[in-house]
């Protein structure tokens, strides 16, 4: 694996409608983040992703863009983003952005344009296309649930929509409309931007049949994933993409791609892939229900760490080095997630943090992770925002829940668990907003904020720093960066441990973490030169026991990382 700029850096993932308000409106904008930079350097965070800022009418908060070289004007102004990307830079800090190029908004111009002249040049940057009988051209339900076509007024035409309505899925197929958006690329990359996230991009390629499925649901739909997975030929499109864009200014990528097939690890990330690299859901995927979030599974622990082991062994082997993540803006909150209940505690938040950024891979942190912010409980759908949680509840009444189960479905599934503002203080608003936040500060607020945790030694916060720090240290950056990762302990019951053993300076560390309820005693297979970091500050007494009697005991959630 040739060795790239990114791979020892450590990024984190900013939501900016929620992350600071800077003139009281509710809504976060750029100049709040602005006023971050500082605090995210400090922190050690070198990559930022950006949500995407672009003007939108916020449907799919932001994943609907009406303008791709536009700053909305919620978030602030174009010299405004200018202005961060330079201060990002003074900072040795690199900005990235979403770019959402599967769909647009239904107010861009080029769809505004394609509805005016239903047969003219801008209906071909879009899906129109003829109903059979009478009807939807195909049965594919949408991600956000209904049809994925709606019909084109005046026309027995329809637009493919894989995401809600308003946003009408753009035309790969359609060179004029590929050369748009490479210019929009490099545009923004020619302004001095680092890269991008890339959204949904697994859906650019269309089976222009667009074949019917047999129905998988109530609805009598099949879930447009069907036809994602069966078509082939998405490669043409992403390397063109790459070439044109990406590989003309060095851009790092990490694409969101679900529904890759098998043996594409290589295409998608190797050396000469599509992209820099790729998040890694496969802990994610695991609980993901058949028909929607009500009958979805919960975590087990030992599925989720032999998933994870799996995933990173697999992409080991294809030469590869994926991104990995706990939780963002699309997922409920990691610490609420993945730590047992007994867990759901600032030691337990330690220990997810130790297992999951010291894995082999580009740690990327999602706002408020660093002070382990949890989920949101709501009482009724009214207090939730997002579309795709609106849908979910509507899916799951249908399915016979009550009202009062509906919403726990949405307690422990939302992407609003996610989304609330950014707990920095225990002051009105949690510190985020002089006025009204556009979605609710979570009430925990005044228990779990930045400010608190600044101040104190043994907070989430300050562990998350020294972890970073840890990783990112010169005397073991190669061995957690490049190291290659060994399962170790995985007949144990409730423990989470692994090698980093580097082939370049002979370093072993070993991570280990006892996720269970009961202590346990593990059998070091030699001495131990170093206890690098203990989420307890157990430190001395670990090395002590290692030395007198060659073994490690952890308690129920601690987790420490030992030099071997
Ligand atoms: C991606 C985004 C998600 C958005 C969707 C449609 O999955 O992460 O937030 O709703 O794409 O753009
Ligand atoms: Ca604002």
């Amino acid at each position: 694996m040739k060795k790239k700029w990114w791979h020892g850096k450590v990024a984190y993932q900013i939501y900016p409608k929620s992350f600071m308000d800077s003139n009281g409106d509710g809504i976060g904008d750029l100049k709040g983040i602005l006023s971050k930079l500082d605090y995210l350097k400090e922190l050690g965070v070198d990559i930022l992703w950006l949500s995407p800022i672009y003007q939108s009418p916020f449907v799919d908060q932001g994943y609907d863009i009406s303008d791709y070289y536009k700053i909305a004007e919620e978030f602030g102004t174009m010299e405004e983003f200018d202005e961060l990307l330079k201060e990002a830079k003074k900072r040795d800090m690199y900005l990235v952005m979403d770019l959402v190029v599967n769909h647009c908004s239904d107010q861009h111009e080029w769809f505004q344009k394609a509805l005016a002249d239903p047969e003219g040049e801008y209906a071909d940057y879009f899906y129109f296309v003829k109903g059979k009988d009478g009807k939807a051209p195909s049965n594919y339900r949408s991600y956000f649930g209904g049809s994925t076509w709606e019909a084109v007024p005046g026309t027995d035409k329809y637009y493919l929509h894989m995401f809600a309505k308003e946003q009408p899925d753009l035309n790969w197929e359609n060179p004029k409309l590929r050369q748009e958006i490479y210019k929009m690329v490099n545009w923004w990359l020619d302004k001095g931007l680092a890269g991008f996230r890339i959204d949904a991009i697994i859906n650019i390629k269309k089976d222009l049949n667009f074949p019917s499925f047999e129905p998988d649901g109530e609805d009598g739909l099949a879930a447009c994933t069907k036809m994602v997975e069966e078509v082939d030929g998405i490669g043409d499109f992403l390397e063109e993409l790459k070439e044109e864009t990406f590989a003309r200014h060095d851009a790092f990528t990490v694409g969101e791609v679900f529904n890759m097939k098998e043996d594409e690890l290589q295409e998608f990330i190797g050396d000469h892939g599509h992209f820099s690299t790729m998040f890694d859901f496969s802990g994610h995927m695991l609980t993901e229900g058949k028909h929607g979030w009500y009958d979805s599974k919960p975590v087990d622990f030992k599925e989720w760490r032999d998933a994870l082991f799996a995933s990173q062994e697999n992409i080991q082997n294809a030469g590869c080095f994926e991104a990995n993540i706990i939780e963002n803006h699309d997922e409920p909150r990691g610490a609420s997630r993945f730590l047992p209940h007994y867990a759901q505690n600032e030691s337990g938040k330690k220990m997810l943090a130790t297992t999951s950024i010291l894995l082999r891979g580009l740690p990327f942190l999602y706002q408020g992770q660093e002070i382990g912010m949890v989920n949101c409980e709501r009482t009724d759908i009214s207090e939730y925002d997002d579309i795709s949680t609106k849908d979910q509840y509507q899916v799951a009444l249908d399915a016979g829940l009550t009202k009062e189960k509906a919403i726990q479905v949405c307690n422990t599934h939302s992407r609003d668990n996610a989304r609330t503002p950014m707990q920095w203080s225990d002051e009105a608003q949690a510190g985020f907003t002089t006025g009204t936040p556009w979605l609710a500060v979570n009430p925990n607020y005044p228990k779990i904020n930045v400010a608190e945790q600044e101040k104190r030694e043994d907070s989430v916060l300050s562990y998350y720093k020294k972890l970073i720090a840890l990783r990112k240290s010169d005397a073991y950056v190669e061995t957690l960066t490049y190291g290659t990762f060994i399962p170790a302990y995985q007949e144990e019951e409730g423990i989470f441990s692994y090698l980093r053993k580097s082939e370049e300076n002979g370093q072993t560390i070993l991570i280990a973490a006892n996720y269970g309820k009961e202590p346990k005693t593990l059998r070091l297979p030699g001495r131990c030169q170093k206890a690098l970091l203990s989420n307890l500050g157990r430190e001395k007494e670990c090395e002590q026991e290692i030395r007198e009697q060659g073994t490690l005991t952890l308690g129920s959630c601690e987790s420490e990382v030992l030099l071997l």
